[in-house]
């Protein structure tokens, strides 16, 4: 107990103590590869299987076994152990689906039947983890109709062919067994061509005697076995992390023992691999086996809460997404490992050449990965692309495409650890709104509870938090409220008592609620693996039971790890058991998602309950897993007001956004220490380029609210702001795609031009949707100028003077302190509203502007989705979709409507947005042949009718220095939600 305090405090201290920058993080804290039993024992397998001449992989498919029925391969693995001469049969399934995707599933037939035995009396499930895929998987499994198993010309392998127009090819070796992916007679991805498989069979624990004692020899202390067993000689079989492991001051029981599962994917040809978020490195992932410029540990997938973290670093972060793609000119693949253990990936390079004098110097790169998990199935989903949108799509068929948030949820947030009373609030409401500085939400951190007990307000600072919120929807603004999963233990606390009668909790490995420490002091934690424990966190939001919520509040999952400040790793115990007795060990990364997928199902219940009209619910979450973007929001965690923390969110959002979570942001401003006031600038105007868009402090920082940043820095701030809320549409129009084919918002270089080699890594600018828009955020102190990489052969103009700038090439753009290096590719037309409001709520009703960039071709296009921004009613057909396309061959520019399908609520919802018009054309880069021209012709359908056509004057302006011309139309008065043309011929 008094270490428990002691680590409590510490915590404590160490978290209040953060009035000026902290800079490292606890590295004695997180875990090594070295210091994790089963990562270092299959990296120590790697080590042997790769110095081993003819190093042959002791797993074989029993070719007996095989059978192949509707799209589905199945048989027997078959694994000589190599100390032993036992043999392990492990069941296999290979599935084809419909999209393409092929899945490669191996299980353990002895754990599979339950017929193993466990150790301490653990009460823990015998299976290997097998829900994972009920939590992350939601779709795209129809298996494949079309997929044949074709005569093999040698009797060692099985084909299958399968995917669109049966392009792609299967060939499963036998033994060693392994599988290779072919696209168009091309291999793009092998499995176990290394012989890394290794899946670590359940055996009984022997009691070897203890070695006798010398004199002079120590305890062995915590850690300890790392060492020994670097002196072993079969390091991988070393048996000193198998049955229990101490780290921290925790021991780790094991009941069942080692059961890891790795697997070495390799991809030929492939020079850069991406994903595996959630870390702060760059996009294009770093080898990992050291040597210069390398990182010496693997990625790290284990959600923690890791204070303080650093950059350029493999360290895991709090959320995990287990998705790998690996990219080379014109050709993406992938692969999903479905597993929700702690996991290390390590990466190396390869360069195979022609010609063996050459050195590798001018050969072909290839990347090998190798994927170890410490418990569950071995599950691995293969996308075989060809490009990153047919990967990334893919993916999101299976996990889910992005939430369609509330217009709310993609306009500003201010947030700050703490807004101290409702008056704060108010106050601050007031200021926002005074200094004309548009913002959405306001959110209270963990203060505004009474006690740290969720689904309470302080009395003496949150009296009235009625009369708030109601001042807050006086300009549509909303109110965000954390709640935890810690819940505090106390008496008098309904919800505690309720949670712990019901037996709700998670639970210790005797199988007793499980208690440990968090900002409340003493907590459990609600166990949403539960469906008990679900329904029960659902009614916790109803309105009569959060007293005080409204409708326009919504949820903030933080800590949700889980973090457990006196656990090891500040977690919890692997140990712990979970609903329906799966260890905390299996489901590791998986809990902070089933946290949020309960808070999202009560917001949905609560105004379902209320009224039919029910809002989409908004919850922003810490940690994450595949899935996770069905559900809300990331962001990225505790990092500093430091200029290489703003350097690298963009890395860090770029790769959520090609991981199938794009709906993403990092705090502005720097969560720790006080930002200088250039750095709090420039933050703003790189915040106005995530996704997700927050301005987030740490409650020992100064406040730093833009109006109190004084000019000129509050002005410059606030057009960041109004420039994030004028773009709004074309936001809101990049998240609809998100929602419906799973494409990022901001996009990577590689994303946009997968041909362009040199582009393949750069990770510093990023493409706003499909608009053509590239901004390049300054992110390093006092410079005033951008280098903007240009992939194509394509004009691009600046987006505030229209200077041109003609790709390929690296061109450098000013970028004085009020300025956002942001360019317009050529052929795009990007939608906007300019009226600066309060809150994008009283946005509307507001008109459109229109910009039509031309660039080679002269021809243009860009569309536009816009329904209430709040309702589902979208789902019954109320929404406007429309393609605007400007043809150079016919000078017009013109509106096509897009929408799919009307539904009962389209009609109103057009009625509706009649009033609402296009009240400003800029065309950049204008023909010169519209010199003198003063008019253009407009006809516009309405009601399925041509409504004749009238002329609206044309303002021509002739090029200027390196500024292209341009043209305006103002007040052509085209409804947005109808078909019309306007003729500039
Ligand atoms: C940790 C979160 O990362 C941070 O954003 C929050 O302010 C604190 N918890 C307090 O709730």
């Amino acid at each position: 107990m008094a270490r428990r305090w002691a680590s409590f405090l510490l915590s404590c201290l160490a978290i209040c103590s953060l009035v000026t920058l902290a800079v490292t993080v606890k590295h004695e804290n997180f875990k090594t590869c070295a210091q994790s039993g089963f990562c270092k024992r299959n990296r120590a397998y790697a080590d042997t299987a790769l110095s081993t001449t003819n190093w042959a992989s002791p797993y074989s498919l029993d070719p007996t076994s095989v059978k192949f029925d509707r799209g589905i391969l199945t048989g027997t693995v078959i694994k000589q152990t190599i100390n032993t001469d036992e043999t392990v049969r492990l069941p296999l399934t290979i599935a084809f689906y419909e999209s393409g995707v092929a899945r490669v599933t191996i299980d353990e037939e002895k754990r599979q039947k339950g017929e193993i035995e466990l150790r301490h009396n653990s009460k823990a499930k015998k299976q290997r983890y097998n829900e994972a895929e009920q939590w992350a998987i939601v779709g795209g499994t129809k298996l494949s109709t079309g997929a044949a198993t074709g005569n093999s010309a040698e009797q060692s392998t099985t084909r299958v062919s399968y995917g669109p127009a049966s392009a792609f090819e299967a060939i499963i070796r036998h033994s060693p067994f392994g599988v290779e992916f072919k696209r168009g007679g091309e291999t793009h991805i092998k499995l176990n061509d290394r012989g890394l498989l290794n899946v670590e069979h359940w055996r009984p624990k022997i009691d070897k005697p203890e070695p006798e004692k010398k004199e002079g020899d120590e305890e062995k202390k915590e850690g300890e076995e790392a060492v020994v067993a670097e002196s072993e000689k079969d390091a991988a079989e070393d048996e000193g992390t198998w049955w229990d492991e101490s780290f921290g001051g925790n021991t780790d029981s094991k009941p069942r023992g080692p059961e890891a599962v790795a697997l070495d994917v390799s991809f030929p040809g492939y020079q850069h691999v991406y994903g595996v978020a959630e870390h702060a490195g760059p996009l294009s992932l770093k080898e990992t086996r050291g040597g210069e410029g390398k990182y010496d540990d693997p990625y790290r997938l284990y959600n923690s809460d890791v204070f303080e973290y650093e950059m350029d670093s493999p360290m895991t972060l709090y959320g995990a997404i287990p998705f790998m793609q690996a990219h080379k000119k014109d050709s993406t693949v992938g692969v999903l490992w479905l597993n929700a253990a702690e996991t290390w990936i390590d990466i190396t390079k390869s360069t195979t050449s022609a010609n063996p004098l050459s050195l590798g110097i001018g050969g072909t790169v290839s990347t090998n990965t190798h994927w170890i998990s410490e418990s569950g199935l071995l599950d691995i989903f293969v996308f075989l692309g060809p490009s990153p949108q047919d990967v990334i799509g893919s993916y999101s068929e299976l996990t889910g495409y992005t939430q369609l948030p509330q217009q709310f949820a993609i306009a500003y947030h201010q947030c700050r650890w703490n807004y101290v009373t409702d008056e704060d609030v108010k106050d601050v409401d007031r200021k926002f709104s005074r200094h004309k500085i548009p913002y959405d939400v306001i959110w209270l951190d963990i203060e505004y509870t009474e006690g740290k007990k969720y689904f309470t307000w302080d009395p003496m600072t949150f009296g009235d938090p009625l009369g708030m919120q109601k001042q807050l929807d006086e300009s549509e603004r909303k109110l965000v409220a954390i709640i935890d999963p810690h819940i505090k233990n106390e008496g008098n606390y309904p919800i505690v008592d309720e949670m712990k009668s019901k037996d709700l909790a998670v639970h210790n490995k005797d199988d007793s609620i499980y208690e440990g420490w968090c900002w409340p002091g003493s907590s459990y934690w609600i166990d949403c693996f539960s469906p008990r424990g679900r329904e029960w966190w659902k009614g916790l939001f109803r309105y009569d039971k959060f007293k005080g919520s409204a409708k326009n509040t919504f949820i903030w999952n933080d800590m949700n790890e889980p973090s457990v400040f006196n656990g090891p790793e500040t977690t919890m115990p692997k140990d712990n058991l979970h609903h329906d007795g799966w260890e905390h060990r299996d489901v590791h990364n998986l809990n902070g998602m089933t946290l949020v997928n309960a808070t999202y199902d009560a917001l949905l219940a609560r105004d379902k309950d209320e009224d039919k009209h029910h809002v989409r619910p908004f919850v922003l979450t810490r940690s994450f897993f595949s899935g996770s973007q069905r559900l809300g929001a990331m962001w990225t965690g505790d990092n500093q007001a430091a200029w290489p923390h703003l350097e690298a969110s963009i890395p860090m959002i770029l790769s959520m956004g090609i991981s199938g979570f794009p709906f993403s942001g990092a705090d502005v401003g720097g969560f720790f220490g006080n930002p200088s006031k250039e750095l709090l600038t420039r933050w703003y105007q790189a915040g106005a380029f995530y996704p997700f868009f927050r301005g987030h402090a740490h409650i020992d920082t100064r406040r730093r609210e833009p109006y109190l940043a004084g000019e000129p820095y509050t002005q410059i701030i606030t057009q960041a702001l109004r420039l994030r809320y004028s773009l709004l549409p074309a936001w809101y129009t990049a998240f609809h795609e998100a929602s419906t084919t799973g494409a990022p918002i901001v996009r990577p270089n590689y994303y946009v031009h997968p041909s362009d080699e040199k582009g393949f890594a750069i990770d510093d600018q990023l493409y706003l949707g499909s608009y053509g828009l590239l901004a390049k955020p300054v992110t390093k102190e006092g410079e005033v100028a951008q280098d903007i990489y240009l992939a194509d052969k394509e004009k691009y103009f600046d987006y505030f003077d229209y200077w041109m700038y003609e790709g390929p090439a690296t061109v450098s753009v000013a970028a004085p302190l009020e300025t956002i290096p942001l360019l317009m590719q050529g052929g795009h037309i990007i939608p906007r509203r300019e009226r600066p409001r309060r809150s994008s709520g009283l946005m509307r009703y507001d008109p459109f502007t229109l910009v039509v960039v031309l660039g080679n071709t002269g021809d243009a296009e860009g569309t536009l989705y816009l329904d209430d921004g709040a309702s589902f009613d979208y789902q019954d057909g109320a929404y406007i979709h429309r393609r605007f396309v400007y043809s150079a061959a016919m000078g017009t520019l013109s509106s096509e409507d897009l929408a799919v399908a009307t539904g009962s609520k389209t009609s109103a919802y057009l009625k509706e947005m009649e009033t609402v018009k296009v009240e400003k054309v800029i065309v950049v880069n204008a023909p010169e042949s519209w010199k003198g021209k003063a008019e253009v012709s407009i006809s516009e359908e309405l009601a399925g009718k041509s409504s004749g056509t009238r002329s609206v004057p044309l303002d021509w302006h002739a090029r200027e220095e390196g500024r292209a011309a341009w043209a305006v139309i103002r007040n052509p008065a085209v409804r947005i939600g109808s078909g019309w043309k306007i003729s500039f011929a």
